[in-house]
């Protein structure tokens, strides 16, 4: 166990009805609120309505900034900022899922920022003011809600890059399970994808090996999103699977799982950003493609940690260790395809021409991140048993 200093300020209201909260709990923090959302779904889903009503019932005036799209763009974003800073709003609402609250993010810090947002992104600047937010989430994927973090593509420069920084957690985020009804069977699986993976990367890079408070959490999170994920599969209405999906995405990814794991990495999602950057392909489709092969290479070199992930969460207790090892990632890759989620770059149309390029894209965010072992040739390795 490593020191650590745990504190999450966001508020979370969990359950259902519980969207018409959303005005009393922003006009908290102003009377003018820019409300950020994505293409279509929350205003067919009737979400949006709802969300307004709440908004102007507590007397905030309501701008509103739409068309956020998945793996959400940079100029998207300018313009945000642009509205932001026209109309003075001193609140900012996202409602939608983890690309409209990271959108939502990234246009409080550059609000409140001469320069370009950009350079927050490439840790030229950092985030001194930002304007507080407020969420109502979606869809259960990416741990947003309860989140400092945020990733943003740059279209022009063909770099899907993120950062985090304590100022921006949303204020309050609300939660309520049956808004996610609607989300759709691929979104769901990549949503279960997302969360596993935001586990996985604190689970396999941790450097202490006495860690089992947070391994035994951790393993239950991948448990629980394999579980509900199934369930919701199942039956898109079904409340239980959809609020334990919900529950175990956020939890996943609001610091409590890497509390007292030292020093880890996200190398997984280093290399899955290139892919969402240069084709478009869904965060979750993406990690599903590069989660099997980054564990086969990892486990060539550390197999303790898998052997413990194939017991621990798929019960598998027969054979050697590698042959155990070997055997939790073969079972992790089979739910991936029982949920429909891509397992190799041929299934999600990735020319294997492209590995070099990649490869050189992912090192630059590695480097960002201070993953500098991640060099270029590592990556093709890697990627070379995701094909
Ligand atoms: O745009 P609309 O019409 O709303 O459609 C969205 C979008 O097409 C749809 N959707 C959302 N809620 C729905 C729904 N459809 C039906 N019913 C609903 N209730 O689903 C599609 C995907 O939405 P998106 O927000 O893109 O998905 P997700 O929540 O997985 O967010 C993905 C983004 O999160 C980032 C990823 O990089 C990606 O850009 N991440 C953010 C992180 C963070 N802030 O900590 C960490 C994650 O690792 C991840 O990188
Ligand atoms: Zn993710």
């Amino acid at each position: 166990m490593q020191n650590f200093v745990f504190q999450n300020p966001t508020k979370i209201i969990f359950g259902t009805n519980t969207i018409k909260h959303i005005g009393e709990e922003t006009a908290a923090f102003g009377n003018k609120a820019l409300l950020v959302s994505g293409k279509n779904s929350s205003r067919k889903s009737g979400v949006y309505d709802q969300v307004q009503q709440s908004l102007k019932a507590s007397g905030l005036a309501v701008i509103e900034h739409s068309g956020v799209r998945s793996n959400p763009v940079l100029n998207h974003v300018h313009e945000g900022i642009q509205l932001a800073k026209n109309n003075k709003v001193e609140v900012i609402v996202a409602v939608g899922g983890g690309s409209v609250v990271d959108s939502a993010k990234a246009i409080s810090a550059g609000a409140c920022a001469e320069h370009d947002v950009w350079k927050f992104f490439i840790g030229k600047k950092s985030v001194k003011k930002a304007l507080p937010l407020t969420c109502v989430l979606t869809l259960a994927a990416s741990g947003s809600e309860m989140n400092s973090g945020m990733v943003i593509t740059n279209e022009e420069k063909k770099q899907k890059f993120g950062f985090a920084n304590k100022l921006l957690y949303p204020m309050v985020s609300i939660l309520d399970p049956t808004v996610t009804y609607t989300v759709p069977p691929d979104y769901t699986s990549y949503g279960a994808v997302d969360a596993i993976a935001h586990v996985l990367e604190y689970y396999f890079t941790t450097e202490d090996s006495h860690t089992p408070v947070q391994d035994r959490f951790m393993e239950g999170l991948v448990i629980n999103a394999m579980e509900s994920c199934d369930q919701a599969l199942k039956n898109p209405n079904d409340y239980q699977g959809r609020a334990n999906l919900m529950w175990s995405a956020t939890l996943a990814l609001n610091g409590l799982t890497g509390a007292g794991l030292g020093k880890v990495g996200f190398p997984m999602h280093m290399i899955e950003h290139s892919l969402s950057a240069f084709y478009d392909i869904a965060h979750g489709a993406g990690l599903s493609v590069v989660i099997p092969g980054w564990m086969k290479w990892k486990m060539q070199t550390d197999p303790t940690k898998f052997v413990q992930f194939a017991e621990r969460v798929f019960h598998i207790v027969t054979g050697s260790d590698s042959e155990k090892a070997a055997a939790g990632i073969a079972h992790l890759e089979k739910w991936f395809q029982k949920i429909n989620s891509p397992t190799s770059l041929s299934e999600a149309d990735i020319p294997e021409k492209d590995i070099q390029k990649i490869a050189e894209n992912a090192v630059e965010l590695g480097k960002i991140w201070r993953m500098r072992k991640y060099d270029a040739q590592t990556i093709e390795e890697i990627l070379a048993l995701c094909k």
